[in-house]
């Protein structure tokens, strides 16, 4: 038995998924088999679909995505966002109230709060002052009577900036391939490529990674994303995923995104936004209000500053927001700071030279 089947949570196990009319499929000329309207929508051309039910998986997405990262697009599955890629993971391993995921803290919330808003207990393992992985409690299968479903490891990591060890995140994955899928997070990738662990899901059929559109490729308004696994994965996945999950403009969105020129424009920006980002670092280190800029290999800065309320306050009031961090426990003086364009970078810079 495969590990998708064995891990599956058992609701599912048995679960048929639900049959869309483009899921059932169909070829001819004439469709009434989806209650769409004949009519074309208001404004929009007549030669345009817009009144069809989009494609239950769309499959020239999920080939043009499969061509960029070079994978097989049976490994490739199209989803509403990361954020949708870690919903649907919960909900497709994890049974209510028997288990359980980890979390490497500080990191990315949503995992957590999916995991809760499900029922499913959250195992937190702190990450070491250098922000890598604690090794000795992530091999440990022991979360408090709860089967560990899912090991959730941002990476590179949200909110601290950095990649973990490529290494680490392997031997974890090898500790765990019979029991648990660790789940890669790799929604800043763009920024650091040589970071992708994706070539372990080879090796390792328990690894699963989560890539986005929303940050390099500057697309966080139509909601794509991929989630990056075998086959066996993706078929237990594809039992909950939303009958028509992307809608037809987004999928043309991300496919001109994905072309070859797109691409390029993609790099561009990201090494213009790398190239700030190392400038503004430079520039904060020089601030009295600021104790320490952590390096990054992300679109963004973690700070810790000597008054982080201070800080984050009055940037509010000159309409300057940026995220607080102080929330976790390691970091009491710390806010994340996103790299905008340089025309903001001055102007949040200005307002904490002010202080
Ligand atoms: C680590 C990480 N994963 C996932 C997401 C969500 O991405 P998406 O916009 O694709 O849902 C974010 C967004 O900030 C993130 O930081």
């Amino acid at each position: 038995m495969s590990l998708a089947k064995k891990l599956v949570a058992p609701q599912l196990r048995d679960l048929q998924p639900y049959q869309s009319a483009r899921r059932i499929g169909g070829i001819g000329q004439v469709y009434l088999n989806a209650n769409e309207s004949g009519f074309a929508p208001y404004e929009m051309p007549v030669t345009e679909t817009w009144n069809r039910y989009p494609d239950f998986l769309p499959t020239d997405l999920t080939n043009t995505y499969s061509r960029y990262v070079g994978i097989n697009p049976d490994r490739t599955m199209a989803v509403r966002g990361a954020d949708e890629a870690i919903d649907l993971l919960i909900r497709t391993f994890c049974e209510p109230h028997k288990d359980a995921i980890r979390i490497q803290t500080p990191t990315y919330s949503m995992y957590e709060f999916v995991a809760q808003a499900h029922g499913v207990a959250v195992d937190t393992v702190s990450l070491d002052s250098s922000f890598e992985l604690d090794m000795k409690r992530n091999s440990s299968a022991e979360v408090g009577g709860k089967n560990l479903k899912i090991i959730f490891i941002c990476n590179p990591n949200n909110p601290t900036g950095n990649a973990l060890s490529q290494d680490s995140i392997a031997a974890i994955a090898e500790e765990h391939r019979e029991s648990a899928f660790v789940v890669i997070d790799e929604a800043y990738i763009e920024y650091c490529p040589q970071e992708s662990l994706l070539s372990l899901i080879d090796s390792h059929p328990n690894v699963i990674v989560i890539r986005t559109l929303s940050k390099a490729f500057a697309l966080a308004a139509i909601r794509v994303g991929f989630l990056i696994a075998r086959e066996e994965v993706l078929e237990q996945v594809g039992k909950l995923i939303a009958p028509y999950p992307i809608p037809d403009n987004s999928a043309r969105i991300a496919i001109s995104a994905l072309s070859e020129s797109g691409v390029s424009h993609m790099q561009s920006c990201r090494d213009q936004t790398i190239a700030l980002r190392e400038q503004t670092r430079n520039d904060m280190n020089e601030l009295n209000a600021v104790e320490q800029v952590y390096s990054s290999v992300t679109n963004f800065l973690l700070v810790r500053f000597r008054d982080a309320s201070l800080v984050m306050q009055t940037l509010l009031e000159e309409g300057v927001v940026v995220r607080d961090q102080t929330h976790f426990a390691q970091l009491p003086q710390h806010l994340r700071i996103t790299v905008g364009t340089s025309e903001e970078m001055l102007e949040m810079m200005s307002h904490i030279r002010a202080l």
